[in-house]
C-alpha cells in the first residue's frame, strides 16, 4: 500500500463511521433500536459508493436475503483501488443508542481481500483480548485464574489491581465469580464489546483485559483493533442455541478450535474506525459547535502501535 492510498483509505474509512453515527443521532434516547440501526446502515452504505476501493462485505449485516444493504459478499467502493475485506457494525451498542446509554459507536474495519476470518453461522465467541504487553501469555483454554495471573504478571501489576471488562449477561455469572475471587475488578457492561476490547488494548486506560462470550461478527472488528495496536487476542466459538451449534457443525466448524489473532485476520496489517454515537469512554456524540456538526472518530492501523487519527469532523446538516 502506497502512503497514498494508505492516507485515502483512513479518510474514507473515517467518513464512513462519521456519517453512520451522525445518521444514527436523530434516534438517540428514543427507543428506536431499529431504525436507528437503519439510519446509520444507509449513511454507511452511502459513503462506501465514494471510497476508492474495490471491496467486499466479509463481516455485515447478515446474509443478502435478510439484509438489502451491507450484507456479506456486498460488493463496496468504486471498484478500483485497493482490493480489500471490510467488516462493518453501523452502530455497535444499538441498545445503548435507543435507550441514550454510553459507548454506542459506529465502526468499520479493513484488511486485505480475505483477510478477515469468515464468521459463516457463528453468532457468539468466547474471547479474551488484552493489551501489548500482555501480548502471548493469555490462553482461552486456561483457567481465569492462571489467565489473571498472567496478564498481571506481564503487565507488571498485582491481580488485585486489575480490571477486566465483562459483559453483564447471565451466562458471565461463573466467569464474574471466578475474577472476583481472584481479586480483581470486574468492570461490567450491558453490552458493547469492541468498545471493551478497545479500552483493553488502550495503555492509558484502567481495562487491562475484555474476557467472556460476546458476538463472533464482533470478535473479527475487534481483532482489527488488536492487530493495529499489536495487542492480543484469542477466540473460540460459543453456540448458545442448539440451531448454531448445529448450523456450525453443517459448515464443518470446529468447535474448540482456538482461534488467535492470525486466524481472526490474515494479514499484517489492518485498519479500525470508530465514532462515537453517544458519548462514552472512548469518543464522544456527534455535537453541534459554532453551528457546525462534528463528529468524533479514531482510526487505528495500519502500524502496530499506531492511533493515526483522533478526529473533529465537520459534516453537513
Ligand atoms: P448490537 O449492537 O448488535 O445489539 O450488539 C451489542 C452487543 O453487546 C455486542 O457488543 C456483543 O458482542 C453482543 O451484543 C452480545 O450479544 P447478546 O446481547 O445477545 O449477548
Amino acid at each position: 500500500m502506497t502512503e497514498q492510498q494508505k492516507e485515502r483509505l483512513i479518510e474514507d474509512l473515517n467518513q464512513v463511521v462519521c456519517q453512520a453515527a451522525f445518521a444514527a443521532r436523530h434516534h438517540v434516547g428514543t427507543g428506536e433500536k431499529e431504525a436507528g440501526d437503519q439510519a446509520a446502515v444507509d449513511a454507511m452504505r452511502m459513503a462506501f459508493e465514494s471510497a476508492q476501493m474495490d471491496a467486499i462485505v466479509k463481516v455485515g449485516e447478515g446474509e443478502k436475503d435478510e439484509a438489502p444493504m451491507l450484507y456479506v459478499g456486498e460488493a463496496l467502493g468504486t471498484g478500483s483501488g485497493l482490493r480489500l475485506d471490510i467488516a462493518v457494525d453501523p452502530v455497535e451498542g444499538t441498545a445503548l443508542m435507543a435507550s441514550g446509554k454510553p459507548n454506542a459507536i459506529a465502526v468499520v474495519a479493513a484488511t486485505d481481500r480475505d483477510g478477515f476470518w469468515d464468521a459463516g453461522s457463528a453468532y457468539y465467541m468466547k474471547k479474551i483480548v488484552v493489551g501489548s504487553k500482555a501480548k502471548g501469555v493469555v490462553d482461552i483454554n486456561a483457567s481465569t485464574q492462571r489467565n489473571l495471573e498472567a496478564i498481571a504478571h506481564a503487565s507488571g501489576k498485582k491481580i488485585e489491581n486489575l480490571v477486566i471488562y465483562v459483559l453483564d449477561k447471565p451466562r458471565h455469572k461463573e466467569l464474574i465469580a471466578e475474577i472476583e475471587e481472584c481479586g480483581a475488578t470486574v468492570d461490567l457492561h450491558a453490552e458493547g464489546d469492541v468498545i471493551g476490547s478497545i479500552l483493553a488494548l488502550m495503555p492509558d486506560h484502567p481495562v487491562d483485559a475484555l474476557m467472556g462470550i460476546g458476538g463472533a461478527p464482533e470478535a473479527v472488528i475487534s481483532a482489527a483493533a488488536v492487530l493495529a495496536l499489536d495487542g492480543d487476542m484469542q477466540g473460540q466459538l460459543a453456540p448458545q442455541q442448539d440451531s448454531e451449534r448445529t448450523n456450525l457443525l453443517t459448515e464443518g466448524a470446529i468447535l474448540d478450535q482456538v482461534l488467535k489473532l492470525e486466524d481472526l485476520v490474515k494479514s499484517n496489517w489492518a485498519i479500525f474506525a470508530a465514532a462515537g454515537v453517544t458519548s462514552g469512554a472512548l469518543l464522544n456524540a456527534p455535537q453541534k459547535v459554532e453551528g457546525r456538526w462534528q463528529a468524533d472518530s479514531v482510526l487505528l492501523g495500519p502500524q502496530a502501535g499506531a492511533i493515526v487519527q483522533r478526529a473533529k469532523n465537520l459534516l453537513s446538516d
